[in-house]
């Protein structure tokens, strides 16, 4: 293992990263590419972040690939996000799945999302669902605001049926309906591209989440990038809104 490990405290790896994936149309633009080439160039960075999440021991890497209001784009752009998340899958499907990795896609899956991209996201959930590895759960067709109101529906719905009273609605009771509610929260949660903003990301989840921006843009990142925001989140201290232990 390379010496840039050495720094980090083996026994305190956060459980859970969580980054938004910005700056690949900036990136595209400044060689006077497409922005499309910008997507493309995410790949790379993807593995190798992916690989040395699993080197340190993430047990939970999540990533915001396509947002609810990513729809706003240009059509063109859309329709290649779609496919190339799709033959992204299929390409690295078993190469995860060698490395125990488990998939897994958080977002609303039966609103727009074209039908070979959801075969696609199907076959590789059910190649990697037994896997004890790291889960990395790609959050496609995903934003916080809807995940919450799904949730709320749900929550109607048991109310109306009888099998939740009004006065049993507590945290517990929506972090049960949310997409992926065995997912622990983000410990720490990462955006490139110099943007401060949560852009609907994992609103609910990320309550407590140490925050971490870097200017990087997505397609630069690697996983040095992911160790010196480990080694900052390493520093800081978390409060739960209590006091410092000393
Ligand atoms: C992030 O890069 C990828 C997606 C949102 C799908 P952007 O496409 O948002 O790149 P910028 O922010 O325009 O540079
Ligand atoms: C967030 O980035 C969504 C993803 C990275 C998939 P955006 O580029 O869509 O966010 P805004 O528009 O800058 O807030
Ligand atoms: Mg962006």
């Amino acid at each position: 293992m390379s010496s840039y490990l050495q720094d980090i405290d083996r026994s305190r790896v956060p459980a859970h990263v969580a980054i938004v994936m910005d700056g690949n149309g900036r990136w595209a633009t400044q060689r006077g590419l497409p922005r499309t080439e910008g997507h493309a160039a995410g790949e790379e960075a993807l593995w190798d972040t992916v690989g040395g999440a699993i080197d340190i021991g993430v047990r939970w890497l999540t990533v915001f690939a396509f947002s609810t209001e990513n729809w706003a784009r240009p059509p063109s752009e859309v329709r290649y996000l779609m496919n190339f998340n799709r033959d992204l899958l299929r390409r690295r499907r078993d190469e995860l799945h060698a490395r125990g990795v488990r998939i897994r896609f958080m977002g609303r899956r039966n609103w727009r999302i074209p039908r070979s991209v959801l075969q696609e996201i199907r076959r590789a959930e059910e190649l990697t669902r037994d896997n004890a590895g790291m889960t990395l759960t790609i959050a496609f067709n995903y934003g916080g605001r809807a995940e919450i109101v799904d949730a709320v529906r749900a929550i109607a719905r048991d109310v109306r049926e009888g099998r939740l009273r009004p006065s049993q609605i507590d945290d517990e009771e929506i972090a049960a309906r949310l997409y992926r509610p065995d997912m622990p929260p983000p410990d720490l949660w990462i955006r490139t591209s110099g943007e401060e903003r949560i852009s609907n990301f994992l609103l609910w989840q990320s309550a407590y989440s140490e925050l971490w921006f870097t200017p990087v843009l997505w397609p630069d990142f690697t996983r040095e990038t992911l160790y010196e925001a480990i080694r900052d989140y390493q520093k800081r201290e978390r409060r739960f809104g209590g006091i410092a232990e000393d």
